[in-house]
């Protein structure tokens, strides 16, 4: 079904908007709604425009003086009895009559089977900049300089399972359009006869690295319903880009929120990713990058707000890591379509979907918003101390999101939901000691080893079947089985693990299956062996040495797709060739594909041969 979510060519007089009203527009809660001294004080937007001065009043043409419009009856707005109590719109005092630019198309997100958000950017083309009152069916939502000029709206009422267009336009000028978008919402939480749900999978998308072809898959094949981002959606660094024309506009690390701004702004022009925004809804997450390299709840690699190193000594641009994260987060919110869930606990990310008894997502922030101190680069050794300790409290996701997860998927099984997926941002499974080729990664779940245990023991031991995750961070590919015996025994945990435990252990039971995708743009780990060829020869050494993973490339960019019906979960991953140094859309090849059948807790074999990238020997 088709559905026209149209934004109504409506204005009211500005100084008729409260507050409340400005919350329409979800852009303004972000991120913290009840913590408004935090994020944008929408009493304050209002109280400014009630003291507009009078030039400024004096841009916005008074609706009754405009001449193109007949007078009566008046088509082109909406009958008396839409939004603001406001009966006559001809008598609208304000209006902003000028043409938008609708600068960056539109993006939709975070289905329900009920609602989901829609959202777009309107800049007026005018030499003033003033709020832009909009509205859609069901309620007015208002934008402006306060939020970048976003518009992010739930449309809500919708019906499940269902493909929608939609469309913003200019309140002033309906034939002031933005691009039309599709989105589809999820199935119904309470449905039994899901049809195949399909994914495509990113992370790592990083602008003067390359071109995002990865983004135009799903376009180009119409092979996935739901696009999933698991974070470096963006990149802060102010480097690169030159041989490929994609020079950051700031020279420099991100600090200011209108850096951060911006940098959405410059990511937002790829053609592919515009694309993608505008057929696709998306499920976001981030990662570090979205603020500052393995950041933490207090910190990055070089932003802090120790006083004990002289105030911010480690900050970039001398701004304080706690102000520097509340800007990254804050043009998150604003510029990503996503949901803000509990926006009074910590801007928290983490949630939940649930597609029917098909499946359900558990959607994790391993990163910002409760993970104790990370590997810094100059603390290694330390973090590596403290990483082995599985007795430990360290916590990669904080308490409170390891009772969400470990309930989450507890009631996922007990009430016969077939698959639990896991959006996660790094690598859960225990990534060998080979030093020849590749050292521990303690950023990634390797140094949170006991919060590692925790999570596969209770799912061991709550016997919960067809949990799959889906890793992002390493710009290369990976296939794990993940479970407590498989995970230690490819660590220097093994001697933790009791004699009999491990003589008993049922490998089919708890078992987590874990799918790691490339970089959409990102070089890493396969490139810095030069070759392809080398490259593998790397990634043989890494699946001989590592009694858990199954498959490893390092070299393509790419993305995976996964599709998942009662019966079975396919992952495949997918490579597009010369490390995006160009852009090449329609050039992408099947590097790999792994199967799960449900309630066998691995994944088939024998394996496929992978077109690029290496197996286990003998699977
Ligand atoms: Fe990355």
């Amino acid at each position: 079904m088709i559905l026209s979510l149209l934004i109504l060519p409506l204005l009211a007089g500005i100084a008729q908007a409260s507050p409340e009203e400005l919350e329409q527009n979800l852009a303004y809660r972000s991120p913290y709604v009840s913590h408004p001294a935090l994020g944008i004080d929408t009493r304050q937007v209002y109280k400014r425009h009630l003291e507009a001065s009078a030039e400024v009043r004096s841009d916005l043409k008074k609706r009754q003086e405009q001449t193109d419009i007949p007078s009566g009856e008046d088509s082109e707005y909406p009958q008396p009895g839409y939004g603001l109590g406001v009966t006559d719109w001809s008598n609208s005092n304000y209006i902003y009559a000028g043409d938008l630019n609708f600068t960056h198309s539109v993006a939709s997100g975070d289905p329900y089977d009920y609602s989901v958000i829609l959202w777009t950017r309107a800049y007026p083309a005018s030499t003033y900049r003033v709020d832009i009152p909009q509205c859609e069916v069901q309620r007015w939502s208002l934008t402006g300089a306060d939020v970048d000029w976003t518009v992010k709206v739930e449309a809500t009422g919708l019906s499940a399972s269902t493909l929608y267009s939609y469309q913003f336009e200019n309140c002033a000028k309906p034939d002031n359009k933005s691009p039309i978008g599709k989105t589809r919402t999820a199935p119904g939480k309470m449905a039994t006869d899901v049809p195949t749900q399909r994914f495509a999978i990113y992370s790592c998308s990083n602008y003067p690295n390359g071109f995002f072809s990865a983004y135009s898959g799903p376009v180009v094949h119409e092979d996935a319903d739901y696009v999933v981002h698991l974070g470096d959606y963006i990149y802060e660094s102010g480097t690169g880009g030159a041989a490929i024309g994609r020079v950051p506009s700031k020279g420099a690390e991100l600090a200011s929120l209108d850096d951060y701004r911006r940098r959405y702004d410059e990511h937002r022009t790829d053609v592919d990713l515009l694309s993608m925004h505008q057929n696709i809804p998306i499920i976001a997450i981030w990662d570090d990058h979205e603020t500052a390299n393995n950041d933490w709840k207090a910190g990055s690699s070089d932003s802090n707000d120790s006083i004990s190193t002289g105030g911010c000594a480690y900050s970039n641009g001398t701004v304080c890591f706690s102000d520097r994260a509340m800007h990254a987060k804050r043009a998150y919110f604003e510029w990503l379509p996503i949901r803000q869930v509990d926006l009074g606990d910590q801007a928290r990310i983490w949630r939940d979907f649930r597609f029917g008894d098909l499946l359900d997502i558990y959607a994790l922030d391993t990163r910002k918003y409760d993970r104790d101190i990370t590997d810094l680069s100059y603390n290694t050794d330390y973090v590596a101390t403290l990483a082995q300790d599985l007795d430990s409290s360290r916590s990669m996701v904080g308490p409170q999101q390891e009772k969400w997860i470990e309930d989450g998927l507890k009631a996922s099984q007990d009430r016969g939901t077939v698959w639990k997926l896991i959006w996660n941002q790094v690598i859960l499974g225990s990534q060998t000691p080979d030093q020849a080729t590749f050292t521990i990664n303690y950023d990634a779940w390797d140094g949170y080893q006991g919060n590692r245990q925790r999570l596969l023991q209770h799912i061991y031991d709550q016997s919960i079947d067809n949990v799959a995750v889906f890793t992002g961070d390493t710009h290369a590919t990976w296939l794990f089985e993940n479970n407590i015996q498989a995970t230690l025994q490819g660590s220097d945990d093994i001697t933790t693990l009791a004699a009999s435990e491990a003589t008993t252990y049922d490998h089919q039971r708890g078992t987590v299956v874990e799918f790691g995708g490339t970089a959409v743009s990102s070089s890493g780990w396969g490139n810095s062996w030069g070759s392809y060829e080398n490259s593998t020869v790397a990634a043989k050494r890494m699946v001989e040495n590592n009694p858990t993973l199954l498959y490893s490339k390092g070299y393509h960019r790419g993305y995976m797709t996964v599709s998942v019906n009662y019966t079975h979960l396919e992952t495949y991953w997918y490579s597009y060739p010369g490390n995006q140094q160009a852009r090449v859309p329609n050039n992408r090849t099947l590097a790999m594909r792994a199967t799960m059948e449900a309630g066998m807790n691995h994944v088939q074999r024998p394996l496929m041969t992978p077109t690029f990238g290496a197996i286990k020997p003998g699977f």
